[in-house]
């Protein structure tokens, strides 16, 4: 790749890991999204979807200070404000980047029974161009590894869903670099079931070592990627939950027993973890290892930004100023996790 091209790429992925920064994942799709409405009993419409993000996308402190790039999906990107100005702007105007989910979703693989293959490879490149048109300067793909029984006598993951799975991230990866966009790359192993989380290390060390071999062999410049994994976690069900102090040991040296030093930054999903839980487990990984790693540890995160923010919101006008300092509340807690600055009496503080 051209050097200039590259150092455009690098410089958009170390800003999207700034220090105190990280990644709002507001890139639920229409379904996804309707259950998120659904929990506050508020109707998904094209226009309630654009109030909601809007009112996040105008807080106050935590697009400026916390969030380094927004993750936005296909109906945002192309939507406006109820004054008329493009969401985009009102991102770009806060200091902050769009992003774009670019993946259209996790679909049966086949001979593979209970396991997914992410789709989206299909016109990848005339989509990417339109995306950097309207504003894109990162995206996101999600590939999904689940950890369990395939309900047919045999162990999940499988060697095929692994392969293929980092074999699609990888070519992603590569059409993003092509049309000038950061390709974040997400291998996420799900923390659903009852594994243990010496397994989840298993098999996301697994996955992550087969990613890399894939994104050479696609030859990805890694300088202009970012990851987004799982933390090394039990699972929901497992009978021994861990403390904060071993899933950030796990977690640091899977990554390290697996991801090159050229990746800027590691951005989190929380998966599923409550927003304090979210916070707490990248504040202990940032705490005690932040300054010996060669790669900035940060959040991506979707419910755990956004819960309480969606519940102080409700779908009503004159909630809007609440949810608001919500999502400014959760932000900073994140941004001081990235620092490793986090405590509990920081967190009830506010
Ligand atoms: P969660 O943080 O809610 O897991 O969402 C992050 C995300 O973008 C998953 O793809």
């Amino acid at each position: 790749m051209n050097e200039n091209r590259l150092e455009e790429l690098h410089v958009v992925a170390r800003a999207m890991v700034a220090p105190g920064k990280g990644i709002l994942a507001a890139d639920e799709s229409s379904g996804t999204i309707k259950k998120r409405f659904d929990s506050i009993a508020v109707e998904s419409t094209e226009e309630s979807r654009r109030d909601y993000r809007e009112l996040l996308f105008r807080s106050e402190t935590a697009m400026r200070e916390h969030v380094s790039g927004v993750i936005l999906y296909d109906e945002t990107i192309r939507q406006k404000a109820a004054d008329g100005t493009p969401l985009t702007t009102l991102i770009e105007q806060a200091g902050s980047i769009p992003g774009i989910k670019v993946d259209k979703g996790a679909k049966p693989l086949p001979g593979c029974p209970g396991e997914t293959i992410t789709e989206g490879l299909d016109g990848l490149r005339e989509r990417l161009s339109e995306y950097y048109e309207l504003g894109a300067r990162f995206a996101k793909w999600r590939a999904v590894i689940d950890i369990g029984d395939n309900g047919q006598g045999g162990r999940m993951p499988s060697h095929t869903a692994v392969h293929q799975n980092a074999q699609a991230l990888a070519r992603y990866a590569a059409l993003c670099q092509e049309a000038n966009i950061v390709p974040i790359v997400e291998p996420e192993v799900l923390m659903d079931g009852g594994h243990d989380i010496d397994t989840c290390y298993e098999v996301t060390k697994w996955v992550l070592s087969e990613l890399y071999q894939e994104l050479y062999y696609a030859r990805v410049e890694l300088e202009g990627t970012i990851l987004k994994p799982n933390m090394i976690v039990p699972g929901k069900k497992a009978a021994d939950q861990s403390s904060p102090e071993e899933i950030a040991e796990k977690t640091v040296r899977c990554f390290r027993n697996t991801v090159p030093a050229a990746v800027p930054g590691i951005v989190f999903l929380s998966g599923g973890q409550s927003e304090v839980e979210a916070t707490r487990n990248l504040d202990a990984m940032n705490r005690a290892y932040r300054g010996e790693l060669p790669w900035a540890l940060s959040f991506s995160y979707g419910r755990a930004l956004q819960t309480s923010a969606l519940k102080a919101w409700s779908g009503k006008a004159e909630n809007v100023r609440a949810a608001q300092i919500a999502f400014d509340h959760r932000a900073k807690m994140n941004g001081l996790a990235q620092q490793g600055a986090w405590s509990d009496a920081v967190e009830e503080a506010a």
